[in-house]
């Protein structure tokens, strides 16, 4: 049954922003401390304003489509005290809108912290500020401590999405209706909810849901202009796992494009990214903080193997579950080349300190994309 509004019909400017490149890119986690690099090392991130505010105006100079924060409320422990300082996703975007020209910038938003109508409304505050550049990426709930701490109760698994669901239509209904609106559902019971302004432009925010789970993949499949999801397999089995997805939304009579995360570690040669890769994810791990994140995330659990446990430790250490890219330009953007032919629309990029690292991407990486075809001039 599609949803009860329907919410295609996206954003005329942040879907531009978006659909000017074959591969959309854009940095990922620089509102919160460490950003995804769960490591030691001393130039590990700094979350200022200051910082996050230059590396915005860097990436939006850059040509970069997006900035994408983690939806983070208590750090992960460990001697960094990973993610521990972190600015709130709404407000930082906002900020960041009001900083730059070209840019989205996305919040991301738990379902269950915010009350919709409200949602609704600071979200469209920031698609004023930034005229039309903001992006919603929804997030329906995923470490308990986070919610002890605000006094939210997490619903079990699926029940999340069901009032992920719900959350979702009462705000593009509050969005795109013009005349006071009623609904009484299960999780949200709202009277004569009317607000104003309407988004910028009167079009909806582009919408995106992260998730990895089957029901994940359902509610994304109904609801998202694009799913975050995170690129478990081996790079040979990203086609059937997009093809699948999209497969899905078609269901919907809806279109989807597919958001991955990725953690870019390039170096003039292949054996410099590796040394890197293993001098701050392997080397200086802030192991606590590792086994925190992926208790939390249910991926340490009895009977798993533990290969597998190895295998998450890793990339948790080197870009919160993202996928590594190690290797030189050449080798990166052909990674990226391959991601993309596979049906990858989107990559949601971690360095490990994003303003020493990503002038050399910007200098190496963009251009080559370029020629690949990949990414407008
Ligand atoms: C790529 C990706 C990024 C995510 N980012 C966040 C985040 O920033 N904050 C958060 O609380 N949850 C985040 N999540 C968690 C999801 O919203 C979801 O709660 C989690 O994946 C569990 O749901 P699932 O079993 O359907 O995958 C992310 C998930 C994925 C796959």
């Amino acid at each position: 049954m599609p949803s009860e509004l329907d919410p295609s019909g996206s954003h005329a400017k942040s879907r531009k922003q978006l659909d000017r490149n074959k591969l959309s890119l854009g940095l990922f986690g620089a509102n919160c401390s460490g950003g995804l690099a769960v490591t030691t090392v001393p130039e590990r991130w700094e979350a200022s304003w200051e910082n996050n505010q230059k590396l915005a105006r860097m990436a939006d100079d850059a040509g970069l489509d997006f900035m994408l924060p983690l939806g983070r409320w208590k750090g992960y422990g460990g001697v960094t005290e990973h993610n521990a300082s972190n600015f709130e996703s709404l407000t930082w975007a906002t900020g960041i809108l009001a900083s730059t020209s070209n840019i989205m910038a996305f919040g991301t938003v738990h379902v269950s912290v915010f009350n919709p109508v409200v949602a609704a409304k600071q979200m469209v505050t920031a698609d004023h500020v930034g005229q039309g550049r903001f992006g919603l990426n929804i997030v329906c709930g995923w470490n308990f401590d986070e919610f002890d701490m605000l006094g939210v109760n997490l619903a079990q698994h699926d029940d999340r999405y069901d009032q992920g669901q719900e959350w979702i239509d009462v705000i593009t209904r509050a969005w795109s209706c013009d005349e006071p609106f009623d609904y009484e559902g299960r999780f949200y019971q709202v009277r004569q909810t009317d607000i104003n302004p309407k988004p910028y432009g009167h079009e909806r925010p582009l919408i995106v849901c992260a998730g990895n789970s089957p029901r994940g993949r359902e509610f994304a499949a109904r609801n998202a202009d694009m799913m975050f999801t995170n690129l478990r397999s081996e790079l040979d089995e990203v086609p059937a796992n997009t093809a699948a997805l999209k497969k899905m939304a078609a269901g919907y009579h809806r279109e989807i494009g597919v958001f991955s995360n990725v953690a870019v570690i390039c170096r003039p040669t292949r054996k410099e990214a590796e040394e890197y890769f293993r001098y701050y994810a392997v080397e200086n791990a802030d192991h606590d903080a590792v086994e925190n994140m992926i208790i939390g995330r249910g991926l340490k659990k009895p009977g798993v193997p533990e290969d597998v446990i190895q295998a998450a430790r890793l990339r948790a250490a080197g870009g919160n579950g993202a996928m590594p890219i190690i290797g030189g330009p050449d080798e990166v953007v052909a990674t990226m080349k391959r991601l993309s032919e596979s049906g990858v629309t989107a990559l949601a990029i971690g360095l490990t300190n994003y303003l020493e690292h990503f002038p050399y991407f910007r200098d190496e990486v963009l251009p080559r994309l370029v020629r690949q075809g990949l990414r407008a001039e």
